[in-house]
């Protein structure tokens, strides 16, 4: 087992990384608060592997409520949060109660949002089951949900208490939602580590996909060790963070103006980076040499190069102006000025980055 930190001072927590973890009560017991646990998970994931984290949290002394919540981006809603404080309520949990989120990134954000709400805040471990989840939505304390107009528009900072990621976990997920995963931990290479890409690009990324556990444990720490260290330094986003948005921008247009769950997150995230790349070399920041290594990469695990035909420039341009690093009115985006270093830029004319959408969506 890998354990990793996050150093947050008194909100510093571990980040567990291994196989067989979900079983084991010593990994929960030294983060419940008291004699209650919640475990918040989806339909999905509730017959794989619920009744065996709860067992493991009885194990470790604690008296388990079970909350499992419809699947899907497009369930990441306030209607869905409420079930959430619906069972906790009707259960009389009070601030000593862990919810412990079990599931992939909308599970992790939409626990992670009622822990940060619920009776003004209570404590959370994440258990992530996806790749997405794994090495990257799981680390960070970023929770909420999506509102009609804009994809995380309403959230909070919740830091967990810990951070389980059981690879095991990894074997049952469909290939599709694999893929997804490996977007970010391209994305994790291209902001901040040159090496981690040229180890993708030799061959990483083929096992990855062929889901090979070893391949997949790497890709786990090394994403979960960028992360860890960027939300480090700038755990609100005050700077530094946002790289770790790169594609995103472009990835929440595509996400929220298909309409939810059309395409899944990671698949957004791909052709955003190849938007975001190509918009790099377009402002003169990246050779387009490297800025073509994101899609050849990516086109290598299957996933999409390019946005979906339909999603027309002008609609782009009105949802990437209610995306949140916007600022006094102008889009802000991660661009690559290397392979493994990202910038923050407000200052693009709109006529490049319409460049980049007719370049970059699907005829
Ligand atoms: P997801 O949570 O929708 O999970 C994908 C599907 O896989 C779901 O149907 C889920 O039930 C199922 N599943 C989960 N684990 C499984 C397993 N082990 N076996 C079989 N099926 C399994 O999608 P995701 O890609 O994990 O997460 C995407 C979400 O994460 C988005 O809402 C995105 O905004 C968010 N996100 C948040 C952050 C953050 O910092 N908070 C970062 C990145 C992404
Ligand atoms: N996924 C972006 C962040 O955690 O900051």
């Amino acid at each position: 087992m890998a354990t990793l930190r996050v150093e947050l001072g008194d909100r510093a927590y571990p980040i567990e990384v291994g196989s067989g973890l979900i079983d084991d009560p010593a990994r929960f017991r030294p983060h419940l608060r008291g004699p209650r646990a919640a475990v918040v998970t989806s339909a999905t994931v509730a017959p794989l592997y619920l009744a065996r984290v709860s067992a493991a949290l009885r194990a470790a002394g604690a008296e388990v409520l079970e909350v499992v919540l419809p699947d899907g981006e497009e369930n990441k809603s306030w209607a869905t949060l409420n079930r959430v404080f619906d069972a906790l309520l009707a259960a009389r949990c009070d601030r000593d109660t862990t919810l412990v989120a079990l599931g992939g990134g909308v599970v992790g954000d939409m626990a992670g949002f009622a822990a940060a709400v619920y009776q003004r805040g209570v404590p959370f471990i994440q258990v992530p089951t996806t790749l997405l989840a794994q090495v990257d939505s799981s680390v960070g304390g970023k929770t909420g949900i999506n509102h009609p107009l804009g994809k995380n528009m309403i959230g909070a900072f919740h830091q967990p208490q810990a951070v389980i990621a059981d690879v095991d976990t990894l074997g049952t997920l469909p290939r599709r939602e694999l893929r997804a995963g490996i977007a970010e931990v391209v994305k994790h290479g291209f902001i901040r580590d040159a090496g981690f890409v040229d180890w993708l690009e030799a061959s990483g990324i083929e096992r990855l996909a062929a889901g090979e556990a070893e391949a997949l444990t790497h890709a786990v720490v090394r994403s979960c060790e960028i992360k860890a260290e960027v939300v480090g330094c700038d755990e609100r986003e005050a700077g530094l963070r946002a790289i770790l948005n790169f594609g995103h921008t472009f990835g929440h247009a595509i996400e929220s103006g298909l309409g939810y769950g059309e395409w899944v997150h990671g698949e957004a995230v791909a052709a955003g980076m190849v938007m975001g790349a190509d918009l790099s070399a377009r402002a003169g920041l990246l050779s387009a040499a490297d800025a073509a290594r994101v899609p050849a990469l990516l086109v290598r695990a299957g996933l999409p190069v390019a946005g979906p035909a339909g999603l027309a420039a002008e609609r782009y341009l009105e949802l990437m102006a209610v995306d949140k690093k916007a600022a006094r009115g102008r889009i802000r985006f991660v661009l690559l000025e290397k392979v493994g270093g990202a910038v923050l830029r407000g200052d693009l004319p709109e006529a490049l980055v319409r460049a980049t959408l007719d370049a970059c969506t699907a005829r």
